[in-house]
């Protein structure tokens, strides 16, 4: 696996790749990688030719400046899991590679991010669709891979290259969770021994409520997650919302939609986490 930082490198190979009939997979992440990564660096190793993944904690997506400068940096075992996978470019660029001037681009993708991480994080999705447009345009990629975890998220990168025009087929992956249901993240890795344990009700409190929801309504459901995660010592309920998987707007009724999410925030001691599970799902 070959270790990329410059823009007009990686260009160059992949140029070269693409001359020669091969396909290309992109995987966007901030580093840090974990289980949930290699699941989507395995999969675009399966369907494409190259793999390239990109390694940058993008700082224009972070609305709190000290969650940036505590976010994990881990480079030497990223390399060595992309290497044991089959990805064949790690891109790992710096600010003023990405950033030579500031990207003063804004982007509406109303209604998807006008609500949840979009009201409680403001600004991230922009830097979101400013860093991953800016990837797409470097690397070109016949596919690229996002987790579900982040579910706003990709549905907001599906719109964004909707907006764009731009070629990629954007693929979900299902979320990775540990034994105990938490979902893998790269924040996991700053809770401590026992916040970590704690941090497992929220998953299973997500789980237990799509039993709940056969009898109760959404605002019933709604209720029952936030007040099972908010009486545990140690949660903090951000916003937990029951939304239509589409157009993520947020429903009232059961009756009203045939894909249906319930998409969480939760903060456990200085971690932020989030989390989502379908009650519904389009076939
Ligand atoms: O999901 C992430 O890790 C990031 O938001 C992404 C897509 C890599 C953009 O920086």
């Amino acid at each position: 696996m070959k270790i990329i930082g410059k823009i007009a490198d990686l260009k160059a190979v992949l140029n070269q790749a693409r001359l020669a009939g091969q396909s290309v997979g992109l995987v966007p992440t901030m580093g840090a990688l974990h289980e949930g990564h290699a699941s989507l660096v395995r999969r675009s190793v399966g369907e494409n030719d190259v793999t390239v993944v990109s390694d940058f904690v993008n700082p224009t997506q972070f609305n709190d400046k000290n969650d940036l400068k505590n976010y994990p940096r881990t480079l030497d075992a990223d390399c060595a899991l992309l290497e044991s996978i089959g990805a064949q470019y790690i891109f790992t660029p710096s600010v003023e590679e990405m950033y030579p001037e500031p990207d003063t681009r804004q982007f509406d993708f109303t209604p998807l991010d006008k609500v949840m991480e979009g009201i409680h994080r403001p600004g991230h999705f922009n830097g979101v669709a400013q860093i991953v447009s800016k990837l797409f345009y470097t690397v070109e990629p016949d596919r690229a891979y996002f987790g579900e975890k982040d579910f706003q998220q990709l549905a907001i990168i599906r719109e964004m290259v909707r907006q764009l025009g731009l070629k990629v087929q954007i693929v979900g992956c299902p979320i990775v969770r540990e034994e105990d249901g938490m979902a893998l993240s790269s924040r996991n890795a700053l809770l401590t021994k026992a916040e970590r344990k704690t941090a497992a009700n929220i998953s299973r409190t997500l789980f237990a409520s799509r039993n709940y929801a056969h009898s109760h309504s959404i605002e019933d459901t709604i209720k029952y997650v936030a007040d099972t995660i908010n009486g545990i010592d140690g949660l903090e309920v951000e916003y937990f919302e029951i939304v239509d998987g589409n157009t993520l707007q947020p429903l009232s009724k059961w009756g009203s939609g045939d894909y249906i999410v319930g998409c969480i925030t939760v903060h456990c001691g200085k971690v932020r986490l989030i989390d989502n599970i379908k009650y519904r799902e389009k076939c």
